[in-house]
């Protein structure tokens, strides 16, 4: 796509990445996803805040055809869907200045071996001026690396986050106006990279919070030309609010743990307990992700695989680490074959998790009325744990 032009004299210059369907070789995109930059021109200096992802640098290339010189290039994030393409601007304008965080030249320097003499630091709060518009730099760290800011445009009332409030969505309007599935995709995105640094998130809401703008540029999705519904849903998600909702992912190889999470699932929804069941050989983790935001349990259905869980479980389970979403209990149910150990491994892959474990449910084979009866037990403990969660 062509670049559209926002404000007076500043224009989207990005690159909308359609078929893109899978990130960091991890994350799974069925929107898609774009790379924003942004250019911006003043009376006297013009510059680039982000460049694109390497594999759609001819966009960003085409972009750079209407501008023959370059003053300032700003990174707010080195990972390289916005800096791959960095080292090709440096390039094309020589005498271009690089502006970043202090994190971000270090990481610039050891992940795109840019010349530390190209690069100037800018420091939280700092400002640039361009002529007639400035730049002040916000540092914004963890969302979702420790270099990462945004930048200010005070006279056009933008603000530029970066990864921050941004969403993987690929779409030609310039705008998320009030599309759900723009807010849809921002909290499938906010589930899988924002939500491990909830604090930080907090902390960098309060601190966008104190500058005056009616738009947010972000580096992946439209532009929020209402900011209220990002910022709004973004407090919800990175609040303390828990749902009275659990989480049940789960594997099954000949049937029996999935016996198991099918009676636990209808015993928790008989008492009013909310359940997301997520059969792992199938499930988009992304929906997961998700259904982890305001979670209150989690419930692991393991199977045992020699004596350990099922590879797909532990894979799970140390994702669920990672986002380190905010659960308050959590609790074990799977067969096994012979003997199990999968209690004492999958406790240790869950060190970021402040859980109370409640009752496992192991049993030999297929399970037989006693497991129902432990099964029940455990629904009521959890449905009692529950019990102080207000309904949404
Ligand atoms: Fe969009 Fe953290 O890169």
């Amino acid at each position: 796509m062509k670049a559209k032009r926002i404000k007076e004299k500043v224009w989207w210059f990005g690159a909308v990445d359609w078929n893109r369907r899978l990130f960091d070789s991890l994350i799974p995109l069925p929107d898609g996803t774009g790379y924003n930059a942004y250019y911006i021109e003043g009376e006297a200096k013009n510059v680039l805040i982000d460049a694109v992802d390497p594999a759609l640098l001819d966009y960003l290339i085409d972009h750079l055809n209407q501008v023959p010189k370059l003053d300032y290039l700003v990174c707010q994030h080195v990972e390289q869907d916005h800096a791959g393409g960095i080292p090709y601007v440096m390039e094309r304008y020589p005498q271009a200045i690089l502006l970043c965080s202090a994190k971000a030249k270090e990481l610039l320097i050891d992940h795109l071996h840019i010349s530390p003499e190209r690069i100037r630091v800018v420091e939280d709060g700092e400002k640039v001026d361009l002529g007639g518009k400035s730049l002040q730099f916000v540092y914004t760290p963890w969302v979702h690396w420790p270099e990462t800011m945004s930048t200010y445009l005070a006279e056009d009332k933008m603000v530029f986050t970066g990864d921050f409030l941004g969403s993987h969505m690929a779409q030609s309007d310039l705008y998320a106006g009030e599309d759900v599935a723009v807010v849809e995709a921002a909290k499938r995105y906010y589930a899988e990279i924002m939500m491990p640094f909830r604090s930080f998130v907090q902390k960098n809401l309060a601190k966008l919070g104190a500058l005056d703008f009616d738009l947010i540029c972000p580096s992946h999705g439209p532009v929020w030309d209402k900011p209220e519904i990002i910022l709004n849903a973004y407090a919800d998600w990175s609040s303390d609010r828990l749902d009275n909702l659990v989480v049940l992912p789960y594997i099954s190889m000949h049937g029996s743990t999935e016996k198991m999470a099918d009676y636990l699932t209808s015993a928790l929804v008989q008492r009013g307990v909310q359940v997301e069941k997520f059969e792992l050989s199938t499930t988009d983790i992304g929906k997961l992700a998700m259904s982890l935001i305001h979670a209150a349990t989690i419930v692991i259905g393991a199977p045992t695989v020699h004596v350990g869980p099922h590879p797909n479980v532990f894979a799970i389970t140390q994702l669920a680490n990672m986002l380190r979403p905010k659960l308050k209990y959590a609790a074990i149910v799977g067969s096994y074959g012979w003997s199990t150990k999968v209690v004492e491994q999958l406790s240790a892959l869950i060190p970021n998790l402040r859980v109370e474990v409640l009752d496992t449910v192991l049993c030999k084979g297929l399970p037989r009325e006693a497991t129902y009866t432990q099964l029940d037990a455990l629904a009521d403990k959890i449905k009692e744990k529950h019990r102080d969660i207000p309904k949404n």
